[in-house]
């Protein structure tokens, strides 16, 4: 559990309701060792109705490639290794809680939100004093470490120092504006909506980032009043504080798009689309040819990836992905939690998920290789074929209109047009076994559970319901008998 250390800012809004989670499910992947030595604390705004997304779902759930908002932002201060990550909720709060129980954060409610600074007040309280706290958006997603880094030098070169992250847009309406003096010294903040004409003409807007010591910020947000147009505390206010009492303030400046916010759906597509150009790029970069990084989607994490892999064109990529060397996907197809060896082609408008696909396969086009399937090296699903939780041998071919599921086939097996494993009875699943060399008519209904032995041949159309012998030939059919004298039914005429 959390120690909570001396520090309260403020009268009886300010009193904080948390609640936290042991840190021992830190998992430590993306964490990765701070060059300097400042202790920081990390507070996550999320608490925002987000009302203009229109949605019964929080705006912080919403889903950038692949994951929440939320969660990408978490990513980010979880890679600068806090001392704390404090989130402070709100509306819709449950659900986001409910999302993300086994996260190594302190949760803190803002049931009444009275504005950043006020949200940031109920923070405070859970972080060490000696810290460096860094207030990030839960809703600005694309921000990149290195640009955080640069921020929080700010604060470590000079004691004590307020760092400040702006950015210069062409219509900053809405933004607060940076104002600055005659030197260029950064005075205070200004709301747009308390901003002078003149005021309003400063394209420096706040992105509402910023790093500042613990104890100082704590002092800051003790004073704030609600003495504005919109009735909020105001983080913003602290910046003028800070000026008063001789702190540095230090603006640094970014990429308008890494530190976009999402306020309605237009916005959360526009970045998705900055997000999967960026993946893309980091792929080709990475060697990887894409026919077209504009209709490119990787909704999740390339764990590994070979060489001369080419992807083209609505290739959807989820989960966990890892693709050998010259794997080619056709136009497309969507991969989700797969591992796919050299050499595998997968044809146009195949979906492969929970898979492992061996050397040399070919896939497609229209095949559906559905969870805990295993393909071994030189096997072909071909087009309209659905494999469910099977292992299908190497250079085993099931080209054509099947559907396998429960089943073990063994290698070099030749699997008919239109063959079918009847693996439930309304009840309950059963396997079909088909060894080695085995050869299936075309059109057969192999009732599970059965087995077909070694190099055992079925005769097309069969309904096999008791195991099949190897080396034999199996068929079950109605003998062929034509019919004398039948006449076709013949229409009146005139009718
Ligand atoms: C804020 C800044 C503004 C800046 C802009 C950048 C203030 C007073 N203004 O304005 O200078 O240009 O962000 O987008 O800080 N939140 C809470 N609790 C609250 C209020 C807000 O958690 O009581 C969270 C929201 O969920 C959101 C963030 O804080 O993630 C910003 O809130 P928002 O209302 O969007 O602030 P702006 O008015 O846009
Ligand atoms: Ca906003």
């Amino acid at each position: 559990m959390l120690c909570l250390s001396g520090f309260k800012p403020g009268g009886e809004n300010f009193l904080p309701q948390a609640c936290c989670f042991s840190r021992q499910e830190f998992s430590t992947t993306l964490v990765r060792e701070r060059a300097r030595n400042m202790a920081i604390s990390v507070v996550i705004l999320a608490a925002g109705q987000g009302t203009r997304m229109r949605s019964a779902l929080p705006k912080v759930l919403h889903i950038l490639g692949g994951k929440p908002l939320l969660e990408h932002v978490c990513e980010r201060a979880r890679e600068l290794n806090p001392e704390r990550i404090a989130i402070v909720y709100g509306h819709g709060g449950e659900a986001v809680l409910r999302r993300f129980s086994a996260w190594p954060v302190i949760w803190v409610e803002q049931a009444l939100q009275l504005g950043t600074g006020h949200a940031v007040a109920q923070a405070l309280p859970h972080f060490p004093s000696n810290t460096t706290v860094l207030v990030l958006y839960g809703d600005v997603p694309l921000l990149r470490q290195e640009t955080l880094q640069k921020l929080l030098a700010v604060v470590d070169e000079d004691v004590p120092a307020l760092g400040l992250l702006t950015a210069l847009l062409p219509d900053p309406t809405g933004y607060g504006r940076i104002v600055r003096d005659g030197q260029g010294q950064v005075l205070r903040i200004v709301e747009e909506r308390d901003a002078s004409v003149e005021e309003r003409q400063i394209r420096e807007v706040n992105t509402g980032i910023l790093a500042a010591p613990a104890g100082r910020l704590a002092t800051w947000l003790a004073q704030l009043n609600n003495d504005n147009a919109q009735g909020e505390y105001y983080l913003t206010d602290v910046v003028a504080m800070a000026v008063q009492e001789g702190v540095t303030v230090k603006a640094i400046s970014a990429p308008a798009e890494e530190v976009a916010g999402v306020n309605d759906k237009r916005q959360l597509a526009q970045l998705e689309r900055v997000y999967q150009r960026h993946q893309a790029e980091d792929l080709m970069i990475k060697g990887v040819t894409l026919r077209d990084p504009d209709r490119f989607d990787l909704r999740g994490q390339i764990e590994a990836i070979g060489r001369d892999v080419e992807i083209d064109v609505n290739v959807v990529l989820e989960g966990s992905i890892r693709l050998g060397n010259r794997v080619r996907i056709g136009p497309n197809v969507i991969l989700k939690d797969v591992e796919i060896g050299d050499e595998v082609e997968i044809l146009a408008n195949s979906l492969v998920e929970q898979a492992k696909v061996g050397a040399r396969c070919r896939i497609g086009p229209f095949a559906r290789i559905r969870p805990e399937t295993v393909l071994a090296e030189e096997a072909h699903i071909g087009n309209f074929v659905e494999v469910k939780k099977s292992s299908i041998g190497s250079g085993s071919k099931v080209n054509h209109l099947s559907y396998i599921g429960d089943s073990e086939v063994g290698s070099g097996v030749n699997i008919g047009a239109g063959t079918i494993t009847c693996n439930y009875d309304g009840v309950s699943k059963h396997k079909t076994v088909i060894e080695d060399g085995a050869f299936i008519g075309s059109d057969t209904q192999l009732v599970a559970p059965v087995r077909v032995g070694r190099e055992a041949t079925i005769g097309a159309g069969s309904t096999i319901t008791k195991d099949a012998p190897a080396g034999k030939l199996t068929l079950s059919r109605c003998q062929q008998v034509t019919i004398e004298h039948w006449q076709r039914p013949v229409k009146p005429k005139g009718r």
